[in-house]
């Protein structure tokens, strides 16, 4: 029936009809009217196979949407997983090898001796674990581990009412000035709730002086911003909104707006018992949202800590090992979140020059703190590049960062004898680490990547 069908077609088809035409005549020399038929029969089988192998075959662009997997059964439930990272995940290339008195290199094969006893020894509970290698100064840390769901502060406790208008006035831009920039055009869940810049976009496209943090897990956050200048979600929107480069607004337009939107008193009513919608609730209804924002166990970093214990690539594990130890990255980033919530100076303050930030100072005053900032959380890091609170960095040149021991410029003449001259933390100091260390530690980073989260826009009144 099939080939019928494709008969008919071809004899209506510009092919037959060219039978005069000189490739044909051409054609026909190597092909017989026979073989020709019989090739033309025949497409609905071959026709077929060409399409199968298209979809399954080696270089499918079908099967690529979705990953190798298998089903695993342990004694309660049965979970399809896909197996580990492979240990490709090193991008070796993008550390050139640098000549300077690095730990030594080893063979592949005792490399994957070292991942293969850190493995068993990083399936132990975490007090466990090997003794991380701590700064004098830093008497204590908290262990990795997940991340715990975020409190919600007594005078401004959760509901689902008031997360869901929260999450309406996140993503509604008639909360600004020009109507149309609203705290997700700059904090993007895809991109890990930052943005992808160096710096933002504020209002009238005026480019802001900072990287847009990740709001994942900002609830647990005490001091918020990268120098910490306010203690509570509710107060940092309260700034945004008013802020002339970002949201541009006022209380009186906030609640002049919304008052006109006819299905946004009902929503107030329902969360705060009052159809009000003044810019107090407005802040607080997001603040509840953005503590809703918190870490899933979902990395292949906390899969390997529910004890799946092949989730982490030899790479990843020697990564994890050095991020504890050698490399001393856990004097700053511990903790479930990888963050001691303390304010460092790793050395880029540009001091005196154009960038030049002063981060904590501006907040107390204080000459030691000239160019401190807030230690970031690590979680989600691969997608909230660029990297510090210029957007300056990627991951492997920050690593290259850290190996040097942080960045120390020579400091301009005209602020040489300045009393406010910054001074790199002493926690920072050069690590040798040869080209694979790099890889590994980058392996590891990588690890804290959780499954996409895609917050979409709810439906706006
Ligand atoms: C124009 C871009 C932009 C918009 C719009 C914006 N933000 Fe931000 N956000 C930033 C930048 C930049 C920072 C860091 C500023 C700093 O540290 O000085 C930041 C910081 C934050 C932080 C602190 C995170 C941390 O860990 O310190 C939170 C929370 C936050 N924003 C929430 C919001 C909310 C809620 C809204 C909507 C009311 C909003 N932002 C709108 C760019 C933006
Ligand atoms: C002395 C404390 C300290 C140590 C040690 C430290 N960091 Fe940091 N880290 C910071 C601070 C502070 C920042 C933010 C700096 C800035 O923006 O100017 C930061 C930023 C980062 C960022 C960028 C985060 C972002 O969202 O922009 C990454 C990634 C990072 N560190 C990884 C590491 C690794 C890997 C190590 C170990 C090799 C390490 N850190 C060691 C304090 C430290």
């Amino acid at each position: 029936m099939l080939s019928h069908l494709w008969q008919t077609v071809l004899r209506h088809s510009l092919f037959n009809k060219a039978q005069h035409s000189t490739r044909l005549r051409v054609s026909r020399k190597f092909m017989n009217d026979k073989v020709r038929k019989i090739f033309w029969q025949a497409f609905p089988l071959w026709g077929i196979l060409l399409i199968l192998f298209w979809l399954f075959g080696p270089v499918s662009p079908f099967l690529t949407l979705f990953k190798p997997g298998q089903f695993v059964t342990n004694e309660s439930t049965t979970t399809w997983r896909y197996p580990p990272p492979a240990v490709s995940t090193t991008p070796l290339d993008f550390f050139p090898d640098d000549r300077r008195d690095l730990r030594p290199i080893r063979s592949d094969e005792a490399y994957a001796e070292v991942a293969k006893t850190l493995r068993q020894m990083y399936q132990l509970p975490s007090d466990e674990w090997p003794k991380p290698h701590l700064d004098p100064s830093v008497n204590e840390i908290q262990e990795l581990g997940p991340v715990p769901k975020a409190k919600f502060p007594a005078n401004n406790p959760h509901s689902d009412e008031k997360a869901q208008l929260g999450k309406m006035l996140f993503f509604d831009g008639r909360l600004s000035r020009t109507q149309q920039m609203s705290c997700a055009s700059c904090h993007i869940a895809e991109l890990g709730w930052s943005d992808g810049r160096s710096r933002s976009l504020g209002h009238g496209a005026h480019q802001l002086k900072r990287n847009t943090p990740s709001l994942l897990n900002a609830g647990h956050a005490s001091e918020l911003f990268w120098d910490g200048r306010v203690g509570s979600i509710e107060e940092l929107i309260v700034a945004v909104l008013a802020n002339e480069n970002e949201m541009a607004t006022s209380p009186q337009e906030i609640q002049a707006t919304l008052s006109n939107i006819e299905g946004y008193p009902p929503l107030f009513q329902k969360a705060f018992n009052d159809p009000t919608p003044t810019q107090a609730r407005v802040a607080q209804a997001i603040a509840t949202y953005v503590r809703t924002i918190t870490s899933e166990p979902s990395a292949d970093f906390d899969r390997f800590l529910a004890g799946e214990t092949d989730r982490l690539s030899d790479s990843a594990i020697r990564g994890l090992h050095l991020f504890r130890t050698d490399a001393r990255c856990i004097n700053c980033h511990h903790g479930p979140q990888l963050t001691d919530q303390k304010f460092h100076n790793i050395g880029l303050v540009y001091f005196g020059r154009k960038y030049e930030d002063r981060g904590r100072y501006y907040v107390t005053q204080k000459a030691e703190d000239v160019g401190r900032f807030r230690t970031p959380g690590l979680r989600n890091i691969e997608r909230t590049a660029p990297y510090t609170h210029l957007g300056f960095f990627d991951l492997p040149g920050l690593i290259n960062l850290y190996n040097a021991g942080g960045s120390r410029p020579k400091p301009r003449p005209h602020v040489a004898d300045s009393p406010l001259l910054p001074e790199t933390s002493t926690m920072l100091i050069p690590l040798h680490l040869n080209k694979q260390d790099k890889a590994d530690l980058l392996a590891f980073l990588l690890s804290l990547t959780e499954r996409r989260r895609r917050d979409l826009m709810p439906d706006l009144p």
